[in-house]
Parts: structure tokens; sequence; C-alpha cells
């Protein structure tokens, strides 16, 4: 009798074991799913628990939760910019990509803690609102865009409150790390000329693809260094075109289009941006590339770019002397070579918008800079040795 009374009560506390637990995993789960992990979610006031939703632009082997829980904390945090955080992601099916957190307009305003904002709505909801569909719509056409020099934008997440982009992970930085990161100051240890001209080629054939072979055309709006990345080849990737700045709305852009030192002179007074703003910026990039200086230094002077610099140096006729990143020996074996890339930089980056070259006639232009030295290689060769 007594046996059988243990027994039962046994059962019971197995029981109740199993049914906490099982309450526990459960109430796990929906914390998981509103972007905290455990019981974490609640304690933190500014996430919203609500299940994640993912719009992807690909087939894709993770869900919107793996992505969630791989920015619960600061462990895979890599970079940050003006829209938001980016983080290094490992799936639980081993693939890393890279998610960019937005920050949420009304904390970017006040420039301060996240705040609550006005989340991007599904498409069925966005059906009450021809702006967020108009948004929508944007961010769907640059989740389909296909090219070898440019970053993939995988899909996005929003759990109603947080937005959360969705990207390929490319494992070598950025050009701006590459050019101006600190163990790479002055002699930019492994970028030689040969480097150099094919991250031009590669940045340059990317952004061709954006103006000409899609439609309608995509203009970045803010090339730079820090948005051109390395994939594992060392081959150039175009960011960020425009993605963030579609998801928040319109408004960043009738603030201000683009980057300090790279933004074309005819926005301070037309306030619009188009393909030729980026041809200008993609020729302050080429000029970076080329010297291997920021777009911006004191040393240029009171209002001043890299630009400017550049048409005062080309002008005393000294301007290779100012690429440290190479040697004399090195400088003078791709000079011709460097010239016609610094000609292409100055052309890109003219006042008027008019003369700038389109991206198209820019990759066939650069691509002559290498062919040029195939056919006058053998001869130069010969004529070195009488140059001693
Ligand atoms: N897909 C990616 N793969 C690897 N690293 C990335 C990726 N996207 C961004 N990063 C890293 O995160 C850093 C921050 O990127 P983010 O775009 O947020 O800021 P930014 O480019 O410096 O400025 P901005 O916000 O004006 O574009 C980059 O400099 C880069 O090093
Ligand atoms: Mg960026």
């Amino acid at each position: 009798m007594w046996v059988s009374a243990v027994a039962v009560s046994l059962a019971g506390m197995v029981a109740l074991v199993v049914t906490a637990r099982w309450l526990q995993w459960r109430e796990d789960g929906t914390g998981a799913r509103g972007g905290g992990s455990g019981g974490g979610a609640r304690a933190r006031p500014n996430v919203v628990v609500g299940p994640w939703r993912m719009t992807a632009f690909q087939r894709l082997d993770f869900t919107a939760d793996d992505v969630a829980r791989c920015v619960e904390g600061s462990d895979g945090i890599i970079g940050a910019g003006s829209s938001g955080t980016v983080y290094r992601a490992k799936m639980p099916n081993g693939e890393v990509i890279a998610v960019k957190k937005l920050w949420q307009p009304s904390a970017q305003k006040e420039g301060g803690a996240q705040a609550p904002e006005e989340p991007p709505k599904r498409k069925d909801e966005a059906d009450a609102d021809g702006g967020n569909r108009s948004m929508l719509a944007e961010v769907e056409v640059l989740g389909h865009l296909r090219h070898r020099n440019i970053v993939r934008l995988l899909g996005w997440c929003t759990d109603g409150e947080a937005t959360l982009l969705l990207y390929e992970y490319m494992p070598n930085g950025s050009l701006d790390e590459l050019l101006h990161g600190a163990v790479c100051r002055g002699k930019q240890a492994g970028l030689d000329w040969d480097a150099r001209h094919r991250i031009a080629v590669g940045v340059a054939q990317g952004m061709s693809y954006l103006h000409h072979d899609c439609v309608p055309a995509v203009a970045h709006r803010d090339l730079k260094p820090s948005n051109i990345l390395l994939d594992a080849d060392m081959e150039a990737r175009v960011a960020d075109f425009g993605v963030a700045k579609a998801l928040q709305g319109a408004a960043p852009m009738s603030v201000v289009a683009g980057s300090y030192g790279y933004i074309a002179p005819e926005y301070t007074y037309t306030l619009q941006v188009d393909e030729k703003s980026d041809v200008y910026s993609f020729g302050v990039v080429l000029l970076e590339i080329l010297i291997g200086r920021r777009s911006v230094e004191a040393e240029y002077g009171e209002g001043s770019n890299i630009v400017d610099w550049t048409r005062r140096k080309v002008a005393a006729g000294n301007v290779m002397d100012a690429a440290e990143w190479a040697d004399q020996q090195t400088r003078e074996a791709v000079r011709d070579e460097m010239a016609l890339a610094l000609r292409v930089a100055l052309l890109c980056t003219s006042r008027c918008p008019q003369e700038r070259p389109s991206m198209r006639d820019v990759v066939s232009m650069l691509q002559e800079v290498r062919q040029g030295r195939k056919i006058l290689a053998p001869g130069m060769a010969k004529k070195q040795p009488n140059k001693d």
C-alpha cells in the first residue's frame, strides 16, 4: 500500500517538474522571439516582446529568431556608423552574415539612448500608407541586385520596433581600414599598385552596374571608403547603397545626402543627388587610393578637401611625391599608370557635373590604364637602364 502511495507521489513530483520545465522552455521561446534571451526581454524597457518577422530576398537557412539572438549582446559588434551598429553573426548552420541594427530615428535625433520608433510595416500593413509602400518597394529593388562588386542584401527583420538588415559578411573589412587604419598608416602594408588598381576597377564596376544595368538606375548617395568592403579574395564590394536611408524614410535625404568630404559641390545649391554626384564621390575615393591620404585633412587648409589639394599639387608638378605609400622605385615603375588614373580621378571630380564621365566610361578608362602597361612594358623595360 505504502509503496503505491510513494510511487504516486513520485510520479506527481516528476509531472510537476516536467510541467515547470515545459512552462519555462515556452517562456524562453517567447523571450527569444521578442529579441531577448530567457526572461530577459521584459527587464529591458526598449525591447518589445513580439514575433520577429523576416523578409528574405533569397533562400536563407536560418530564422529571424536566430538573427535576433546574435545581436543581443555586444560580443559580435564589428563597427558602427551613422545608421546603426554592425554585428558579425554566426548562424546555427555555421554561416556567417553581417547584421546592421538600425538606430531608431527618434534616438538619432536626440543623440541619446535608443527610443521607440515607428517600425517599418509589412507589405500588408503598408497598404494604407503610400509612403511606406514606396519605401519597401525601394528596399525590395535593392534586395534583388546581384553583382560581384556589390555587397548583397540578404533580407531584413523587424520585431515591430528594431530593424535588422542582413548582408553578406565581408571578412577583409573596409577600404577605409585598409587605407587609413592604425596598422596601415604610412606605408600601407601589402597594398601595392596592382592591388589599388584592382580595387579601383572593382568599385567602378559595382557603381557602373548600379547606374547602367539596374532599372531604374540606383544612385548610391554615400560612396566612401567605409562603404567599400573587401571580400575573401580582396575583391572590392560596394555596400550601403541607400538601403538604410530608404528604410528610415525620406527625411534623411532632405537633411543630408552623403558624407562630408565626398559630397559633390553642386549639392550645396541643388540639394539633389544623382549619378553624377556618385561619380564625384568615386573620384574622391580614387584620389584616396592613389595618394593614400584621407579626403579631409588639416593640412589641406580651411574648406579644402583632397580634390583642391591635389589640383594645387598637380599645378606645382609634385603630386606623385605625395603618394607616400610607395617608395621612389615603385613610383617610377608605375608613374605612367598612376598619372593616367589621376587624370580619371580629376575628371570625375570636375566641378561641373556635365564634365564628369559616366561610370561605364570610368571602368573603360581605368582598364586602359593597365592595358597601356601591357603594351608599353617591354619597351619601358629596355629604357630603364638609360634612365640611371
Ligand atoms: N557586410 C559587412 N561585412 C563586414 N563588415 C561590415 C559589413 N558592413 C559593415 N561592416 C563594418 O562595419 C563598419 C560600420 O559600417 P556602417 O555602414 O554602419 O558605418 P560606416 O560605413 O562607417 O558609416 P555610414 O553609416 O555613414 O555608412 C564598416 O566600416 C565595416 O568595417
Ligand atoms: Mg556604411
